[in-house]
């Protein structure tokens, strides 16, 4: 009876023995005391859940280690499956979860957004199970939210929803996983976005961590031709951790994957903490590590979703080469005394950046209130400060039209292609998921 239960207990505990990941200042450590640099995969085999099918995530982990990967991006997850033997099929090859809590029905909406009962339940019960996973590296409350200066309006939601999955992480009693934001990167957006989510000197209302997904380093580059020396002046002072959450430039092919001796050397890893590169599988967008079917290679349409993973050559071997080369050390938890303090809140800037430095965030379920915005536009002087109150909800709705989001990045179009291809994706997905 004892026996069985033990039995039944040690089977239920996940079998994993990594040390888990913390935040501390502008840097991750793991729970020995090590600096931790991500070098990682964007896996999403298929809409639904990358994360529920053991045996393909076996042959998926084997070979990311021989990679040298040491942490995977999931953006979707079914949380009514089961993730046991996929966590501890990456667990067992060294590798660590990043996570979006959203669901094609529940993601804060650009032009719409709000942040809700519906949403916190749906974000909630993707971290309830997934919290005990001792390889979580982290939370993302949202992924690309904005990509323009309109859509500004759309960040107190965001904030306000890594404020609540804070609280809600911290009442349950779960470990400290981070919790942070992946942004698009949008040269006119990114640096008031980026100091937005960490301002403040509430830390229960910034975020654990700032991550972009920036395809700015295309062929053979250069730290500074390629425009990652502007991401490394932006960051310098940053006061969380910073790092790639997604990159991988694929114009020209092949890749060589330069970029990574910038993010994981001497030029960058005193500041950002690694990077993501996009993607582990083949498939139409052709950024794929690996293909499952290297017979339907060149007919990117009928791309295979599993089965024997199959390095594509020569990016594979690229890649691996890069990160066998690069292995920051970094601090050691111990001797870092984190001493940055949070940039300024940013200002309002009409068409840049919609949301006024003073206006507390919007509380649950509470909505864009437009009598504050008119206030903000005339620059009356009638601004509210609702500071401390939970008051009103920032922000201010454009009519019609809406700032040039071109100029913005130095980035390749292959890059804004697959942020446009995939925004559409998920719209068109959820459009069918909803219906
Ligand atoms: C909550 O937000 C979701 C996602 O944007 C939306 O679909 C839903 O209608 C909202 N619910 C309420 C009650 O406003
Ligand atoms: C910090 O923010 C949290 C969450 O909004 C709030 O509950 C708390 O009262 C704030 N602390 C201070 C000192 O304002
Ligand atoms: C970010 O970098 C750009 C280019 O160096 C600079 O113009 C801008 O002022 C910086 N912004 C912030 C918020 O640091």
């Amino acid at each position: 009876m004892l026996f069985t239960t033990i039995l039944a207990a040690l089977a239920a505990a996940p079998a994993l023995a990594l040390p888990t990941i913390e935040a501390k200042g502008a840097k991750f450590f793991t729970s020995d005391g090590d600096q931790w640099y991500i070098k990682g995969v964007a896996y999403q085999l298929t809409p639904d859940d990358p994360l529920a099918q053991g045996e393909q995530c076996q042959l998926d982990a084997s070979l990311m280690k021989t990679l040298g990967a040491n942490a995977i991006r999931v953006y979707h997850v079914d949380p009514e499956a089961d993730h046991d033997a996929c966590m501890s099929a990456f667990s067992d090859a060294g590798i660590y979860v990043f996570l979006d809590l959203d669901t094609f029905s529940t993601y804060i909406l650009p032009d719409n957004p709000s942040w809700n009962d519906t949403q916190l339940k749906a974000y909630g019960q993707v971290m309830d199970v997934f919290h005990n996973y001792d390889n979580v590296a982290g939370f993302f409350v949202g992924n690309e939210v904005l990509t323009t200066g309109a859509n500004s309006i759309a960040a107190p939601y965001v904030k306000a929803a890594a404020r609540d999955m804070k609280a809600y992480r911290d009442s349950k009693g779960y470990r400290n996983i981070p919790i942070g934001y992946s942004a698009a990167d949008i040269a006119s957006l990114r640096p008031n976005l980026q100091n937005y989510l960490a301002c403040g000197s509430n830390t229960s209302e910034s975020l654990d961590f700032f991550s972009l997904n920036a395809y700015e380093w295309c062929g053979t580059s250069t730290f500074e031709t390629s425009g990652y020396s502007q991401l490394q002046k932006n960051a310098t002072d940053y006061n969380i951790p910073i790092f790639f959450s997604e990159t991988g430039c694929n114009q020209p092919m092949p890749r060589n994957f330069g970029d990574q001796s910038a993010i994981l050397g001497p030029d960058m890893a005193d500041t950002w903490s690694g990077a993501i590169v996009y993607e582990w599988i083949q498939e139409a967008n052709e950024y794929g590590l690996i293909s499952y079917n290297p017979s339907f290679d060149t007919d990117p349409a009928n791309f295979a979703v599993s089965g024997t993973p199959t390095p594509r050559s020569p990016d594979f071997d690229n890649l691996k080469s890069q990160w066998a080369t690069l292995s920051p050390t970094g601090f050691k938890a111990a001797d870092y005394k984190p001493s940055l303090t949070p940039p300024p809140c940013p200002s309002f800037t009409s068409a840049l950046w919609e949301v006024n430095r003073d206006v507390a965030l919007p509380t649950l379920n509470q909505k864009f209130d437009a009598s504050v915005s008119s206030a903000i536009k005339s620059g009356s002087g009638a601004v509210p400060t609702a500071t401390g109150t939970g008051g009103s909800a920032v922000a201010e709705s454009i009519g019609g039209s809406s700032p040039s989001s071109s100029g913005s990045s130095s980035s390749s179009s292959s890059a804004q292609q697959v942020i446009g291809a995939n925004s559409l994706f998920y719209t068109i997905l959820s459009l069918v998921f909803l219906w």
